[in-house]
């Protein structure tokens, strides 16, 4: 499905693309965008620029994108511009500011179901490159839709909407032209991060304004298609101990390796599949060692049901839980929940604060919108991570090691099917004289390399706790030493 040809812009979007951007070349003025000095909940002036807006796509600009940016602490004119695409699907740009990679985190410890406070994040990206944070595919947190059409998105139409987002966004901020630009995601965000590079190329080789100075790309725990990483998990769980030896070599040659599509009529290979399911699913699979937050009320045996709840009723769940384990696992415990954004950004102040259009969003806030119309069109994107190393950029693949939903061991066998040879074998990398995972490096040729790394013991799935962030961040500046992040030779775009 995705041969090369399928990667070609068609010449009449071409066409109209270029029409579009030059056109709007013109009117960059009517840019709309705020620079925050003040928010709800953090006391005194920002310490950082966060800037927030949107960009208008579409025929008519019905799809209005908003954006947080936040400029690197460091030297916004020098350091990288990270363009990043929040896992999900459909999460808000504001979840990984606040729970993943940005400057700001809430502080749980005063959080009592009113305004929560906000505290500095001392693990931000933030602190060595500038960050776009995009609430996109439309219908995704303060983006949407004004016009009463329904609009289904799709891995095509969400890449192509990220591309013209971000040549937008750059007319708009020139002087950010000329940095390095990364284009990183989690999760879901990572198997679209891959084909939004391959747009930026094509935009560029068909001689789009402004030229884009792509450097390379991250994506974190991200699928290549709708199953491989989902069969890993009986591997992976295996090597974490969560299911016997016995288990798994039954499970493997009785169900031929294939977890998924298995034959009604192979009875052994349903029965140890029952099995392995009864050892694991009480465990939380965004992290295997977090406790996993139940809630008494209302009694259901089907967790995806209970989190439904959490997710969509957060004030609710607070007042329910008056038990206390209970409480402390949903409210206390920021590896488990997400009240605390609910009750920030669906707070009039806030959305005031942040320059939010009034009543344009016709629901609640949702960190994450799990009603999204939305088709997955690209089975697999290996093709897109080949073809990305072909042309001579640079990749950085990691992993929380202790992350079911996407288990490492998928992300280490997809990177291997990509015949590259590797450079660097296998070996920890550290962090303040601590090991804080492991990593190897591949090269396609003299220009383009990929790093995998594993971040010890953590979860990079999306909706991360503080303490994901601090390896993350961790492994980030530690990635400028691994010559991924920020490389030492500046490619010539
Ligand atoms: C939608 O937004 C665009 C861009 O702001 C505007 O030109 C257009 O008139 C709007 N359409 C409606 C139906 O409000
Ligand atoms: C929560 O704390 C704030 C600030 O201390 C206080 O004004 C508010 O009344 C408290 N709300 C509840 C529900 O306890
Ligand atoms: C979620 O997406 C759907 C479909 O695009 C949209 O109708 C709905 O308003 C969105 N919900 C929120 C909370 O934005
Ligand atoms: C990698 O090499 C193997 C064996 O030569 C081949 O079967 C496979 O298709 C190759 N993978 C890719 C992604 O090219």
């Amino acid at each position: 499905m995705i041969g090369e040809s399928s990667l070609n812009v068609p010449s009449t979007l071409n066409a109209l693309l270029l029409f579009i951007l030059t056109a709007f070349a013109f009117a960059v003025a009517a840019a709309d965008s705020n620079i925050i000095k003040t928010l709800p909940g953090y006391p005194g002036t920002l310490p950082f620029k966060l800037e927030t807006g949107y960009i208008s796509l579409g025929e008519n600009g019905e799809r209005q994108l908003f954006y947080y940016f936040v400029e690197s602490e460091r030297d916004p004119n020098r350091d990288p511009l990270l363009f990043w695409i929040t896992g999900g699907l459909g999460c808000s740009g504001l979840s990984a500011l606040v729970y993943e990679i940005g400057p700001l985190a809430f502080d749980f410890s005063t959080f009592n179901g009113s305004l929560p406070d906000l505290v500095l994040s001392p693990y931000s990206w933030t602190k060595i490159a500038s960050i776009i944070f995009i609430d996109a595919p439309v219908g995704t947190g303060f983006s949407y839709i004004n016009t009463s059409q329904v609009y289904t998105s799709s891995d095509t139409k969400s890449t192509s909407d990220y591309h013209l987002f971000l040549r937008k966004w750059l007319l708009n901020h020139r002087s950010f032209i000329k940095n390095r630009l990364y284009v990183g995601g989690d999760s879901y965000g990572g198997k679209v991060v891959p084909m939004v590079a391959l747009e930026i190329i094509k935009g560029n080789e068909a001689g789009f304004q402004p030229k884009i100075a792509l450097n390379g790309y991250l994506t974190g725990n991200s699928p290549i298609d709708a199953e491989q990483h989902i069969n890993e998990r009986i591997r992976y769980a295996h090597r974490m101990a969560l299911i016997s030896d016995e288990y798994y070599e039954r499970a493997k040659s009785s169900c031929n390796g294939d977890y998924l599509n298995v034959d009604p009529n192979n009875y052994e290979c349903l029965h140890v599949l029952q099995l392995i399911e009864e050892c694991t699913n009480e465990i939380n699979d965004e992290h295997i060692l977090v406790p996993k937050c139940t809630l008494p009320p209302p009694k259901s045996d089907d967790f995806t049901e209970r989190r439904m709840i959490i997710e969509n009723d957060p004030i609710d769940v607070l007042l329910m839980s008056k038990q206390e384990d209970t409480y402390w696992c949903l409210v206390k415990s920021s590896l488990n929940n997400h009240v605390t954004s609910y009750a920030w950004a669906n707070d009039p102040s806030v959305q005031e604060a942040l320059y939010v259009r009034k009543g344009m969003i016709k629901d609640d806030w949702k960190i994450c919108n799990e009603s999204l119309l939305y088709e997955d069109d690209v089975e697999n994107v290996v093709a897109h991570h080949q073809l990305l190393l072909h042309k001579g950029y640079e990749a950085l693949v990691y992993s929380g090691d202790r992350d079911m939903v996407v288990p490492y061991t998928s992300t280490v066998k997809w990177t291997r099917s990509l015949n590259i040879t590797t450079e660097d074998e296998w070996r920890p990398w550290t962090v303040d004289g601590q090991v804080a995972g492991y990593t190897e490096k591949y090269k396609k040729n003299d220009k383009a390399s990929l790093t995998f790394a594993t971040v010890k013991a953590r979860k990079i799935h999306d909706l991360l706790s503080y303490s994901s962030v601090i390896h993350a961040g961790t492994m980030f500046r530690h990635g400028e030493e691994m010559v991924v992040f920020v490389p030492t030779v500046e490619k010539s775009t």
